[in-house]
């Protein structure tokens, strides 16, 4: 058995927040995109907007497509207007393991009890998360990648106490949402992308915090292997600050040396933080 999911809602319309609440507009679902302040709503709004010009122009969708996702859309700043008459709500709020435990049992008693409640979270546990809800057999793991938008994998992930009509449901609306699915069958660290992506990441930046080679250097090495982006430039694209408390997260659950890299800290602490704040590892402004 699975539920039809029409109604959704997404808490949180930041970076990962607003590229969610877009993939569901465009797949035709209602969405109530919910934030703490004005400011944040209307930044994701906008950014929602300029990606949805984006892709007219591009002819990757009709106008006609594009003014049913914009009438799809209800920015909020009522928590209780924005969970309702939720059948899903996607939580995509920092990565702070309190934060996200709290909010999940204020999810759970404000949506319908039959709502499936799941978390954006790249790497913790869905079970720890859901520690505090009522029934968990709701609670499941739905990790998008940055941009939402254009990057298709998703990570499915089953908690502890997550059913198989959770785990199904989740899994067809990210078909409804354009995405392509995979499923995460054991809840541990990183899932399946991260759990890959941390080693890696921790002998490509012990190369540059060595002195071996300059960021762009490295970089450039892996933009001819073919990737998109270089790891430095991509860990600015994501955020730095995400990608420190990531590694953080990784060190207490797995193993110490996943601690954040020498250079990544000294960038985190002088508030270098990538894209969003015009520096990081390069120059964005
Ligand atoms: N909306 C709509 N269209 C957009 C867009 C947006 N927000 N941003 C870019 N585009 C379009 C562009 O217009 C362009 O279209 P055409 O090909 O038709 O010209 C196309 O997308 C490609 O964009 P760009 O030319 O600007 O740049 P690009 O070719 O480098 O692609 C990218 C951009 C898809 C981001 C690519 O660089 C990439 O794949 N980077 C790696 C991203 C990645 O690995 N993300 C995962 C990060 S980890 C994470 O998110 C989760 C976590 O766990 C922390």
């Amino acid at each position: 058995m699975k539920k039809e999911i029409s109604n959704v809602a997404v808490i949180g319309a930041g970076d990962m927040g607003h590229g969610i609440a877009q993939a569901a507009i465009l797949g035709g679902l209602t969405v109530y995109l919910y934030d703490v302040n004005k400011e944040s709503i209307d930044r994701g709004v906008n950014r929602i907007n300029q990606s949805l010009e984006k892709l007219r122009k591009k002819e990757k969708i009709s106008e006609e497509e594009l003014n049913e996702a914009r009438s799809n859309l209800h920015p909020t700043l009522d928590f209780k207007e924005a969970l309702s008459s939720a059948s899903f709500v996607f939580e995509a709020v920092p990565e702070i393991l309190d934060l996200k435990q709290k909010l999940f049992k204020q999810m759970g008693e404000v949506a319908p009890k039959t709502a499936i409640l799941a978390s954006n979270t790249s790497n913790m546990s869905i079970t720890k998360i859901a520690e505090h809800v009522q029934n968990k057999d709701r609670v499941v793991g739905v990790h998008f990648f940055n941009p939402v938008i254009l990057m298709e994998l998703v990570e499915v992930i089953r908690g502890s106490e997550t059913s198989d009509e959770t785990i199904q449901t989740a899994y067809d609306l990210c078909l409804k949402m354009n995405k392509t699915p995979v499923r995460v069958e054991k809840d541990s660290p990183g899932f399946i992308v991260n759990r890959v992506n941390a080693p890696v990441s921790v002998f490509i930046e012990a190369i540059a915090d060595a002195g071996i080679a300059e960021p762009e250097e490295i970089d450039a090495l892996i933009k001819s292997h073919g990737k998109p982006m270089g790891h430095f430039e991509l860990m600015d694209y994501v955020g730095l600050d995400i990608v420190y408390d990531s590694c953080q997260y990784n060190k207490e659950v797995l193993h110490p040396n996943y601690a954040p890299s020498r250079l990544l800290t000294e960038k985190v602490d002088k508030g270098d933080l990538g894209k969003k704040t015009g520096k990081g590892f390069y120059d964005w402004s």
